[in-house]
């Protein structure tokens, strides 16, 4: 027989001699736990304090009787498996068990061999659920974790638990690479359709003619190909929610299509002659100016009001510079548990080019720059030279991480500190321009061989950094 190990089953029965007897058959053929509560009341108290894979669970006990309890754990563990253990010739009551939520029920007196088996699918129906639930959940961890503390990022935050309340039309805007798609996952997920489906569509990569059967589906026979019906997208995301990534490329005809399905809540499958309910959040996001757009009538205005009942608008990162540390962090522990590299640190000469850099990509470019980082990190922190970042790409007048801390040092520190600075920056980027070469740096530097090397002594400014 195979052993379960870790398992805990509660057997409720009043008759003490019932719940031995199944706790001496169960425990050592299976190898797991049983727990006895002689009523219905302690069992539930039982319940609360401690997690079970399985209920077992007398009927007929004076008090609180088996429907009853199966009844109370339902509607506070509505995943626990419960079995109903039946008078022999009482069908009329196990049928009425199953009809409550009751997974099986056993007949009594047992055979030995019945029950083991009933007692081993009724756990593997727990085991299959409970890993659904982590599966789940670790979907969920890993698929929006939107990270940042800055002022800016808790605005959005806000706006996200806000909308995830209501059912409303969300424009998420954003240039690229600000996090749209991770807001859309959000919201989708801490809302009430959060067990549905979420349907995410790429707009600008579906050719025109496609997206419209693709979104609406179409009859057999609308078109030459359409040898049998398909169903849309929107129908797919049914009590769910569908995501319209990039909705500013779509085509003013599909615009249109669209715009009835946020009026009547209903589409038109292509050859089809009736029109369909569908019950879909739509989210919707663009890092176009669509109110250009709307200028230069390539989209239309009553199909953007209508999105846009409610906005979310993502900052960029050089507005939340605070967070790269945060969010570069968060990012190399991402990327190491899915290379299976073993890095632990960002050196400070990075983290600070990372906060001077313009980031045009946003967090997508800074991702991007921090994989390259893992896969060249020799050991566990990454350097200088393991990223494909330059200093001559830093942001005109940008601060960077040390420079928030200068007030709290004396005046002798913060000069050091601000010197260094300059040198690592100045020096940095001449050494970079010159490939690494001291002898040219110098020159270009107005400053002889010698002294540059003093300089670069003194601030630990290594040219092999800058090759
Ligand atoms: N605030 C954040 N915290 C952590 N990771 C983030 C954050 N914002 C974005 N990312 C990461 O950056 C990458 C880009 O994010 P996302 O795809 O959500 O952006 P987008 O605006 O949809 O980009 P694009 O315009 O390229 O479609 C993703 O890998 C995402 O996990
Ligand atoms: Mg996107």
């Amino acid at each position: 027989m195979e052993q379960v190990q870790n398992v805990r089953i509660l057997v409720v029965d009043d008759e003490k001699d019932m719940t031995r007897l199944l706790q001496r058959t169960l425990e050592p053929e299976l190898g797991c736990r049983v727990v006895m509560a002689y009523s219905g009341d302690s069992a539930l108290s039982i319940l609360e304090q401690e997690s079970f894979d399985l209920v077992i669970c007398d009927i007929r006990m004076p008090g609180m009787d088996g429907f009853e309890v199966l009844e109370k754990i339902k509607q506070l563990y509505p995943d626990l498996t419960v079995v109903m253990l039946t008078a022999f010739s009482n069908v009329e009551s196990a049928v009425k068990a199953i009809k409550s939520g009751a997974y099986d029920f056993i007949p009594k007196p047992f055979e030995h061999d019945e029950i083991l088996f009933k007692i081993q699918k009724a756990l593997e129906r727990s085991r299959l659920i409970r890993e659904n639930r982590l599966l789940l959940k670790e979907k969920q961890a890993s698929s929006h974790e939107l990270v940042g503390t800055s002022g800016p990022m808790q605005k959005v935050y806000e706006q996200i638990h806000m909308v995830a309340q209501s059912d409303v039309t969300v424009l998420i805007t954003g240039e690229s690479g600000t996090g749209k798609d991770l807001t859309a996952r959000s919201i989708h997920a801490l809302g009430e359709r959060k067990n549905q489906a979420f349907i995410p569509v790429s707009c600008p990569t579906v050719p025109e003619h496609i997206l419209e059967s693709e979104l609406f589906g179409y009859k057999k026979g609308a078109f030459t190909n359409a040898t049998r019906d398909k169903q849309g997208l929107f129908q797919e995301a049914d009590k769910g929610t569908i995501f319209l990534d990039e909705i500013g490329d779509i085509e003013p005809s599909i615009q249109t299509k669209l715009l009835r399905v946020l009026q009547e809540k209903e589409i038109k499958p292509l050859g089809d002659t009736k029109v369909k309910k569908v019950d879909v959040r739509i989210i919707a996001s663009t890092n176009r100016n669509l109110k250009q757009k709307m200028a230069d009538n390539e989209f239309r205005q009553d199909f953007f009001y209508r999105l846009n009942v409610l906005s979310i608008e993502l900052p960029p990162l050089r507005d939340r510079i605070t967070d790269i540390p945060l969010i570069a962090e968060h990012l190399v522990k991402k990327h190491c548990l899915k290379m299976k590299k073993d890095v632990r640190a960002i050196s400070e000469p990075v983290m600070d080019l990372l906060m001077k850099h313009q980031w045009p990509g946003n967090v997508r470019e800074l991702e991007n720059v921090l994989v390259q980082g893992i896969l060249y990190a020799k050991e566990e922190t990454i350097n200088l030279t393991d990223i494909p970042l330059s200093h001559s790409d830093i942001r005109p007048g940008s601060a960077g991480r040390t420079d928030e801390k200068l007030f709290a040092l004396s005046y002798k520190e913060a000069k050091e500190r601000v010197l260094q600075k300059f040198n690592q920056t100045y020096i940095g980027s001449k050494l970079s321009m010159n490939n690494g070469n001291i002898t040219r740096t110098a020159k270009n530097s107005g400053l002889d061989r010698q002294a540059l090397q003093q300089v670069m002594k003194r601030f630990g400014i290594d040219p092999k950094d800058y090759k």
